[in-house]
């Protein structure tokens, strides 16, 4: 059934503060919630043959929000990713970060869990799962740039050979594949700032269901939505 793909599934997992708030709670109960939806999901694309699988978990906009929420997140991350990785691990999950960790409003402690997770799982060959954390696209995309013209400045890249190869490969994780297919939950319609430049011919299904409700049964149905779409890439038949 894998053959079909997608191959690489992106996630946007939105709608936790308003599955908490339809239930009388605050926002961070959404967001604990959410953790079974990811998991359940990790399951279902295994079982699919998805081979990436990138997730949304923080934007650098997400700094924005309340302090009590940006720091239950902060903690959350720390917390889960100390109880799932082995788990992760078993199911032959390699887990990677992208988005800018180094950055110092993110903890010695998170950052030491990242490192743990990703060298626990390095060797990992069944799928690879993408925390898009601290991550926005153009942040990433300037940062590409700004590597691309250091290499320059330093005469070891020739501006001339800079091109859409060259640029992917100064991007956050320079393996990835594109995203085949790029999901939405929550009703909400839009990119927000989510692999600008990596979903430029990628598939998008928008679904109401709120993060927290999400199940491998609600991904296969995105994934059946995917097969019946016609990417053309541009070509006219
Ligand atoms: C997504 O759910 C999780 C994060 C952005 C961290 P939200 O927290 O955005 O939930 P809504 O969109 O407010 O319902
Ligand atoms: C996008 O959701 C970020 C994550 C899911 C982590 P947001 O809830 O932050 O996006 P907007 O604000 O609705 O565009
Ligand atoms: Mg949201």
């Amino acid at each position: 059934m894998s053959d079909r793909g997608p191959s690489h599934v992106a996630i946007i997992m939105d709608g936790n503060g308003r599955w908490a708030a339809a239930r009388g709670l605050p926002r961070t109960a959404g967001h604990a919630a959410g953790e079974e939806a990811l998991f359940d999901i990790v399951h279902g694309a295994l079982a699919a043959g998805v081979k990436w699988l990138t997730v949304f978990t923080f934007s650098t906009e997400n700094w924005s929000r309340s302090q009590e929420e940006v720091a239950f997140l902060m903690g959350f991350k720390e917390d889960l990713l100390g109880r799932r990785r082995d788990e992760l691990h078993e199911l032959g999950v390699r887990v990677l970060f992208l988005g800018d960790r180094n950055d110092p409003r993110v903890s010695d402690r998170l950052r030491q869990q990242i490192r743990e997770a990703e060298e626990l799982t390095a060797g990992d060959t069944a799928m690879t799962m993408v925390f898009a954390f601290n991550y926005g696209s153009r942040a990433e995309i300037a940062g590409a740039a700004k590597e691309i013209a250091s290499e320059v400045a330093a005469g070891t890249l020739d501006p001339e050979s800079v091109d859409e190869v060259v640029v992917a490969e100064h991007l956050g994780i320079p393996e990835m594949p594109d995203p085949d297919l790029v999901i939405r939950t929550s009703g909400e319609k839009r990119i927000s700032n989510y692999l600008l430049w990596q979903a430029a011919y990628s598939e998008f299904v928008f679904t109401d269901t709120l993060w927290p409700d999400f199940r491998t049964e609600h991904l296969l149905e995105c994934i059946e939505e995917y097969r019946e779409r016609d990417r053309r890439y541009g070509r006219a038949e």
